[in-house]
């Protein structure tokens, strides 16, 4: 998720420093390069934070406006030839741009074969390039710049700058947020509110398929079609620390809210639907010894163990391949048995977990096939491992894992839709998966549109001391996960299991003052989970179901019912995860604890 902040002003502040600052404010959507660029002195770039941006930029640097940008890398890797702002052939055109140009392949080839040089693998570069095409024909920078964006598909936020008309700076969004700061006589470009607010607080949020065009006096916002578009701005009150949240209370809130595009993000131009296929670019170059692995190991860690059970569900039930899950704390301090046809995956978000790297380790040691989900681009598993899946959930800094899950059950679906198809999933089958899977987004926000409701219930039962998850299957996992999400923000005890074990130790436990969350959705074990609600029942202890839509049985059971839109019994979790999340993020402010920093935690836990 980069970092854009754009400027461009008549009060004779420098735009060196304005932008320098900016991206400071930024950097919380996480980095790992930076670049500036203004018309008076040129482009500098640095691999790193703003700081090592910083120690490179000569005295006398600045001038009246300029783009910049934080990078965390999607296309090419993170050095500074791939860092932003990019440029045309000429250095006249310059731009800084987050998102995933999809066509940006064929793109480059028409571009390339009508004389244009390239200086970077990145996507972003060929914007430029393509802008520098129509402005050959169009002569107007304005005309080109629209022109150009109606080539592309993909997501995009940009800002676009042109030394021919150095104080004018040209916006766009697709996908990817885009804030337009109202000053007197200054203008701003930004990805969110954070770097705009200590010089204004009137800001237009750009809506998907609109452009803007600023001078340090003058702002105007365009359709696509080039229809003109009138926007009152808004006043936010947000402090710095608010707007980097979007406004929410927590991280965890705004990254949970993030479900739908995280999804969207984790899927782009990777599902070939009408083939029932799945393209995995990072996996290509091991797509044949895929083919002939007989057996998958997958290791994580905490929340990232709990997505490796869930796939271990989906490739056996889909791929038909042997799968095993193993805690990576376990698996380096065994003595794990392992060959070339063993195919062990990490799964991290930050890719920097030491227990699930020295795991990846043995496993290169022992001459397994080693594998990445990660979402930390250029991390240390991203880099040690033979090839992976990136899951583009954007950086994750609230403690407790969200979207980052979401985002790994996800890739672990599309990775079982590519080594299924290897086998024996038949095309309709995949076809099947792939068109549920796009559908996701949309179902997920119907669940977001009930927070409200999860909030209440939240509430209600905070005051309890300890709290039973149950479920079976595909969501005995989930159960899992809303036991440690409730345990690490809230300090509740909470314990996850399998419905099928309850009677084997746990219902001892059970009595009025004692709740259960139980998963029950409409699938292929609903029966044997409404009877454990009923044993529950019996024994006169609280119960939260969460149920699929339409469901009544369950309702007149359980105490409490949570409602979710009806999916492919495989893909339950990516759903069944966001109400407990909520459920978790709610219950710890109810009791007024610090949700985004529980205690003795850290978000990426690099010792042993
Ligand atoms: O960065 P990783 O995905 O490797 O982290 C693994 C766990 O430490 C992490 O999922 C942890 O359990 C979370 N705090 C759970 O919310």
């Amino acid at each position: 998720m980069c970092g854009i902040f754009a400027y461009t002003g008549a009060q004779g502040k420098d735009a060196g420093k304005v932008l320098l600052d900016g991206l400071l404010s930024l950097e919380y959507r996480g980095y790992d390069s930076a670049g500036i660029f203004t018309p008076e002195s040129g482009s500098i770039k640095s691999p790193g934070a703003v700081a090592e941006l910083r120690k490179k930029i000569p005295t006398g640097f600045g001038g009246k406006s300029g783009i910049a940008h934080l990078r965390w890398a999607t296309h090419g890797e993170p050095n500074e030839k791939n860092a932003h702002p990019h440029q045309d052939c000429t250095g006249e055109l310059w731009i800084v741009h987050n998102g995933i140009i999809e066509n940006f392949k064929e793109l480059k080839e028409k571009l390339a074969h009508a004389g244009h040089r390239f200086a970077s693998d990145s996507d972003t570069e060929v914007l430029a390039h393509l802008v520098e095409e129509h402005l050959k024909k169009e002569k107007n920078f304005e005309k080109a710049a629209l022109a150009a964006l109606n080539d592309l598909r993909g997501t995009y936020g940009i800002a676009l700058q042109y030394k021919g008309e150095p104080d004018k700076l040209i916006a766009a969004r697709m996908g990817s947020p885009i804030v337009i700061g109202l000053g007197d006589g200054e203008h701003f470009i930004a990805s969110d509110p954070s770097p705009i607010l200590p010089h204004t607080k009137k800001v237009v949020f750009l809506e998907d398929g609109e452009v803007a065009v600023l001078t340090p006096h003058k702002h105007s916002i365009y359709k696509l079609n080039a229809e003109k578009v009138d926007r009152t701005p808004t006043e936010i009150d947000w402090s710095p620390e608010e707007a980097q949240k979007g406004g929410y209370e927590h991280f965890m809130l705004k990254e949970i809210m993030e479900g739908p595009e995280v999804v969207e993000n984790t899927l782009r131009g990777r599902v070939i639907a009408e083939k029932g296929m799945v393209k995995l670019g990072g996996l290509e170059a091991v797509a044949k010894e895929l083919a002939s692995i007989e057996r998958v190991i997958i290791v994580g860690c905490g929340t990232a163990y709990y997505a490796g059970l869930v796939g271990e569900y989906m490739l056996e039930e889909f791929a038909g391949i042997p799968v095993e899950v193993e805690l990576a704390s376990e698996f380096r301090y065994r003595a794990p048995v392992l060959n070339q046809k063993t195919a062990l995956i990490a799964i991290s978000q930050s890719g920097e977990t030491l227990d699930t790297l020295e795991a990846i380790r043995e496993g290169k040691r022992k001459g397994a096939l080693t594998l990445g989900i990660v979402n930390a681009v250029g991390s240390t598993i991203a880099r040690e491992t033979d090839a992976g899946v990136y899951n583009h959930a954007g950086p994750e800094v609230s403690v407790a894992s969200t979207k980052a899950l979401v985002s790994q059950l996800t890739a672990l679906a599309l990775f079982t839709v590519f080594l299924g198809r290897q086998r024996a999933m038949s095309e309709e089958t995949g076809k099947e998966i792939t068109a549920e899977l796009k559908k996701l987004p949309a179902k997920l926000k119907a669940i977001l549109g009930r927070t409200a409701d999860i909030e209440v219930l939240a509430k209600k039962y905070a005051s309890s001391r300890d709290f039973l998850f149950i479920g079976r299957k595909y969501n005995y996992p989930v159960a899992l996960e809303g036991a440690i999400k409730l345990k690490e923000i809230s300090y509740v005890h909470a314990e996850g299991y399998s419905a099928g074990e309850m009677k084997h130790g746990p219902i001892a436990m059970i009595d009025e003052h004692f709740p259960t969350f139980a998963l029950a959705p409409h699938d292929s074990v609903y029966e044997k989970v409404v009877s454990n609600i009923h044993e529950l029942k019996a024994r006169k202890g609280p119960v939260v179901a969460l149920v699929t839509e339409g469901d009544t049985r369950v309702a007149e059971l359980a105490d409490d019912v949570i409602a979710v839109p009806k999916t492919l019994e495989m893909l339950s979790p990516i759903l069944n995860v966001v109400p407990l999340q909520l459920f978790a993020y709610y219950f710890a402010k109810e009791k007024g604890l610090n949700v985004d920093r529980p205690r003795n935690l850290a978000k990426s836990v690099t010792v042993e």
